[in-house]
């Protein structure tokens, strides 16, 4: 049974928020495991509804990659008055080009008649030259602005899934799994617990960088991504919840 009485999922919502530590949670039916398509476009659209609304004069926004951010940038609209900036919010995570930050970015400006800064930092670069890349002109005019932005919009995914995507060399591989990493945000590994137990060398958005923000909408779905979302939870911070049922129910159960 995918679709559920809007009553229902209200009440899931309504417990959520006083349970959560977050200020707003939106359910959509289903899971979006076995159901990709389908729940993957009701979040983009609740999300992107959300960001519609979160919007002002010239704000910018902070965005990381992953498929789910690609369907919130489908149901994207402009809004008179308001060109919103997109910057990615890490660049160099080894993610496929349509999952890519970047592209995204680039997606969600020209749906909302806004503006785009891009992020170019090759993957896996050494620590010298990811030091020496911080200074460049055109990566740190972007950091400031990832860092002055007043919405930052993400995914979260399953840790071993986003290790396999990214190809990930075999000794992270096992650093990820003999830490128990179950999920990833912003090229952070963490564990149940919310302990960082892996970063990736990419250049941007760091997890400290977040507590300063003022609105930070987290988006996911899929029973696969359960403990993922509920580790996020103890590790980074969020504002706005747009999940599935089944990662809702998840955390009923936990929290
Ligand atoms: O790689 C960027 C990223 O936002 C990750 O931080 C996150 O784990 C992943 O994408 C989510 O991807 P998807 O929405 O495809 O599950």
């Amino acid at each position: 049974q995918v679709l559920k009485e809007g009553s229902d999922l209200d009440f899931m919502e309504q417990q959520l928020m006083e349970r959560l530590p977050v200020k707003q949670v939106k359910v959509v039916p289903g899971d979006e495991d076995a159901s990709p398509q389908e729940v993957k476009s009701l979040l983009g659209k609740e999300a992107a509804n959300l960001l519609i609304a979160s919007y002002h004069g010239d704000s910018v926004v902070t965005v990381t990659g992953g498929s789910t951010m690609a369907a919130v940038a489908d149901y994207l609209q402009p809004v008179d008055d308001v060109k919103p900036l997109f910057v990615p919010a890490r660049g160099g995570l080894g993610d496929l080009h349509e999952y890519q930050a970047n592209s995204i970015c680039v997606k969600m400006a020209s749906q909302t008649d806004g503006e785009y800064r891009l992020l170019y930092v090759p993957d896996s670069i050494g620590e010298e030259l990811h030091a020496k890349m911080q200074e460049e002109p055109t990566i740190v005019e972007v950091l400031q602005l990832m860092k002055q932005a007043d919405i930052v919009i993400h995914g979260i995914g399953d840790a071993e899934t986003m290790a396999k995507r990214r190809k990930t060399a075999a000794e992270t591989m096992n650093k990820i799994n003999e830490h128990q990493a179950v999920g990833e945000s912003f090229g952070y590994y963490f564990d149940k617990n919310g302990k960082t137990v892996h970063r990736v060398n990419s250049i941007g958005l760091a997890m400290d960088d977040l507590k300063e923000r003022s609105r930070i909408i987290t988006v996911a779905g899929g029973r696969s991504k359960c403990e993922a979302i509920s580790a996020y939870l103890k590790w980074g911070e969020s504002d706005v919840l747009v999940i599935d049922e089944v990662i809702a129910r998840h955390l009923l159960k936990e929290y």
